[in-house]
């Protein structure tokens, strides 16, 4: 009986369209044709309605983007958030001094009273999404100049954002999806008031630190809660003690009853770039200049911070999050530059490249508007890659001295007292107030002044001589060549260094004060030259290879019409499905879906800062007092690893069950992976993910927060699930052996049908359950 449908399995393998299982960031306004057909298979039971709605209420409403650069979703009615540790360490640091060190021993809000406001931090809660295409290209066709088309979409898109704002009620704004082929408005509302509510000490939310970051197998605690709040009448508003928690449409319920290999599982965020459609050409660029220009100088940048850090506690706390955020792309750029190598990315993107030029020729029509894409493409490429390295320099180097940055951001306020508008000067001023505040709070004038030193002599090496402005050369000329003393003439004479100069500057500033500060003027001069020599170039070939790659995707998507395209990442809010899945890194080896605190314990180090375990989470493992949080076996699973398709900006993620209940929170990805962004291999492409249970057990066993666990909705396996919090209604369970054994087959249909040689299903009902192996 069996072999029988094996047979029948294999046949259907064989007429069915390929797939890549679980590849592509969708948006889910298109679930419902595009996906949910596919993702029912794969085990969803919620209709597409239940996930995105914009009439009543659906999982979107419990996703919120975070700060602009990570995800949040709403965990309880009362507006509570989780995000993860990475995502809320910007904040936590700020608060962090020696005396009150969050960063190293936590923080739980014990009462609501105890959360702490941050200044500039806001979430974005998506109101509706919607298709502008036809709106944005009207009258505009492949004959349309180049340059008209620019302007008008350009105008269009800015029209529609205005009008959908409502007079700046909503935050709005079109992006251009599958490069500048389609439209979408994105409709947000933007709540001010967040606040800090609670984090782990870094030695759970940060453990492994650098050395385990974008790697697996994983033990990271990475997550912190947030508080959303509104103005009383249930509006955003800026922070004030009259304001009350936000009540969310949504909020998820948490469930605590594990998490098997092949569940379904899908992450809902704000994936920031990828690059899926870039050319081998443009590859090479991001290899020899981006990555390779930011490994070297960051390197170094960090390796004298640390030294700083290393000294001294306020200096640690004062570069903790920009440490982080540095040492975060410095690895990420190194793992992509051998990944490329090592998966022969180049390689497989130039055949892609050679299949599309050869169906682009075969027919007149397709080679008049396809037949040069690539050419040109490569051309403007070539352009790029002269003054590439000026402008990677000028965010690493220059922009990436925090003197010189600070300097630069006074030029509107130069600007002002330039054109004599008093007015305005004092509005720049003000301005720039609580950014100075900000800026000293965290600045360090002798480690910033050695990192000056080195970052100017890269730049000078560097950079062709004929890109660096004049003012500059003469300096390196009257310090021959000595940067050491060019920093001391710089931070001796420059204002912009000292907070006390600042503010007395900021209350009465003056055009020549500013024109005559050594580090404004060697800024400026360094953007002039930026401006006037480098960006129109910049601009001209960025135009041309824009054109170029809009018909290059238009034509892949003619070439192959069967195949479902996705569009790349763009910091919009997407939708990425998949299941609970392993992977061999390399030949003859395994990595484990799941790890645990055993592995937590075996990674301690107490002398190793990455390493250390708190007494406190010691205990309760030597006890292993996991309370309901452990599972089957008594243990307590600390991340697991999906397959679902994410990066950088999907921090924060829900992991989602079947039933649309949280099971863990996405926080990295793998090291055999960081690919990732150009191509998804499904092979090797994870997603590292913090369990649901780790989460709870910190709050409720580690932190005793129990006020936070109380309003939390939490489920486990047996319990009617998402039902409870009024969102899903679960499908039938399967409840004779028959039923278990369809369902088994259709799903390992689906499996064989998205290309998999070898099939294994285990479906459990009660005692019931049926295996099913097919091997081709
Ligand atoms: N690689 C993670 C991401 O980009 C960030 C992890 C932060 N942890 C760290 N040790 N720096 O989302």
């Amino acid at each position: 009986m069996l072999k029988r449908i094996l047979s029948l399995l294999l046949l259907v393998s064989l007429s069915a369209p390929f797939a890549k299982a679980d590849e592509g960031m969708w948006l889910p306004m298109l679930i419902k044709r595009l996906n949910h057909a596919d993702m029912q298979k794969k085990g969803l039971q919620l209709t597409a309605e239940e996930i995105y709605n914009v009439n009543n209420s659906s999982l979107k409403d419990a996703i919120v983007q975070f700060g602009g650069f990570c995800t949040g979703e709403f965990i309880s009615a009362e507006g509570l958030l989780l995000t993860n540790h990475h995502c809320g360490y910007g904040q936590i640091q700020s608060h962090s001094t020696p005396e009150n060190d969050y960063l190293t021993d936590g923080f739980w809000a014990m009462d609501r009273k105890q959360e702490l406001p941050n200044e500039g931090l806001f979430v974005d809660i998506l109101v509706r999404m919607d298709d502008v295409t036809g709106k944005v290209l009207e009258g505009i066709n492949n004959n349309t100049p180049e340059q008209e088309r620019m302007q008008l979409t350009a105008q269009r898109m800015q029209a529609i954002a205005k009008e959908a704002s409502s007079n700046g009620q909503y935050v709005t704004y079109v992006r251009d999806f599958f490069n500048g082929n389609e439209f979408y408005l994105f409709v947000y509302e933007r709540f001010n008031d967040v606040r800090l509510v609670g984090t782990p000490p870094s030695a759970v939310g940060k453990f492994g630190g650098d050395t385990d970051n974008w790697m697996w197998p994983r033990h990271t605690g990475d997550f912190s809660m947030f508080r959303v709040y509104m103005s009383p009448d249930g509006k955003p508003a800026a922070y004030s003690d009259k304001n009350v928690p936000y009540k969310p449409k949504h909020h998820l319920p948490i469930n605590i009853g594990g998490v098997e290999q092949d569940d379904f599982a899908m992450v809902f965020g704000f994936p920031g770039r990828t690059k899926r459609f870039m050319t081998s050409e443009g590859l090479k660029l991001d290899v020899n200049q981006l990555n390779k220009s930011r490994i070297k100088l960051r390197d170094k940048k960090l390796a004298l911070w640390k030294e700083d850090m290393d000294k001294s506690d306020a200096t640690r706390i004062k570069y903790a999050s920009k440490h982080a955020s540095t040492a975060n792309y410095y690895k990420y750029s190194i793992g992509q530059n051998d990944g490329i190598k090592r998966m022969k990315t180049v390689e497989g993107k130039q055949a892609d490249e050679k299949k599309f030029q050869t169906w682009a020729d075969a027919n007149a029509e397709r080679k008049a508007l396809y037949g040069t894409s690539l050419k040109e493409m490569n051309e403007a490429y070539a352009e790029i890659e002269k003054y590439n390295l000026g402008s990677v320099y000028l965010n690493e180097a220059v922009l990436g001295t925090e003197a010189l940055l600070f300097a630069y951001r006074m030029s509107a306020l130069n600007n002002a007292l330039k054109s004599g508008n008093a007015e305005a000067a004092k509005k720049a001023a003000e301005d720039l107030q609580p950014r100075a505040d900000a800026f000293f709070k965290d600045y360090s004038m002798p480690t910033d002044k050695k990192v000056f030193a080195s970052m100017m002599k890269f730049y000078h090496e560097d950079i062709a001589k004929d890109q660096q402005p004049e003012a500059f050369k003469q300096l390196v000329a009257k310090y021959k060549g000595d940067f050491n003393k060019l920093a001391d003439y710089i931070y001796s004479n420059s204002f912009v260094v000292d907070k006390q100069k600042v503010d007395k500057f900021l209350a009465n500033p003056t055009q020549k004060q500013l024109a005559n500060d050594p580090a404004f003027a060697l800024v400026n001069s360094i953007m002039e030259n930026y401006q006037t020599n480098i960006a129109p170039k910049l601009a001209a070939a960025n135009a041309k290879l824009a054109k170029a790659n809009r018909l290059y995707v238009a034509g892949l998507r003619q070439m192959n019409p069967d195949k479902v395209y996705y569009p790349d990442a763009n910091s919009t809010i997407r939708l990425s499905y998949g299941s609970v899945k392993n992977y061999k890194p390399v030949d003859g080896v395994t990595y484990e879906t799941f790890t645990t605190m055993e592995g937590v314990m075996q990674k301690e180090d107490p002398s190793n800062e990455e390493f250390i375990v708190p007494a406190k989470l010691k205990q309760l493992y030597e006890a292993k007092d996991y309370g309901r949080y452990a599972n089957k076996d008594g243990d307590l699973i600390v991340n697991f690893i999906t397959d679902n398709d994410i990066t950088g900006g999907n921090s924060g993620s829900p992991v989602i069950n079947g039933k649309g209940e949280l099971i863990g929170l996405a926080f990295d990805g793998n090291w055999e992976a960081m690919t990732g962004d150009l191509v998804y291999d499904p092979d090797y492409k994870r997603c590292i993910n913090v369990s649901a249970n780790y989460v709870l057990f910190m709050v409720d066993k580690y932190a005793g927060a129990s006020n936070l666990i109380n309003e939390m909705t939490i489920v486990s396996t047996d319990s009617p699930g998402a039902t409870e919090a009024g969102t899903a209604t679960a499908a039938t369970p399967a409840d004779s052996s028959a039923e278990l054994l369809n369902a088994a087959v259709k799903e390992a249909k689906a499996d064989l049908a998205a290309g998999k040689s070898s099939v294994k299903v285990k479906k459990k009902d009660g005692k019931k359950s049926v295996k099913l192996e097919v091997k081709n």
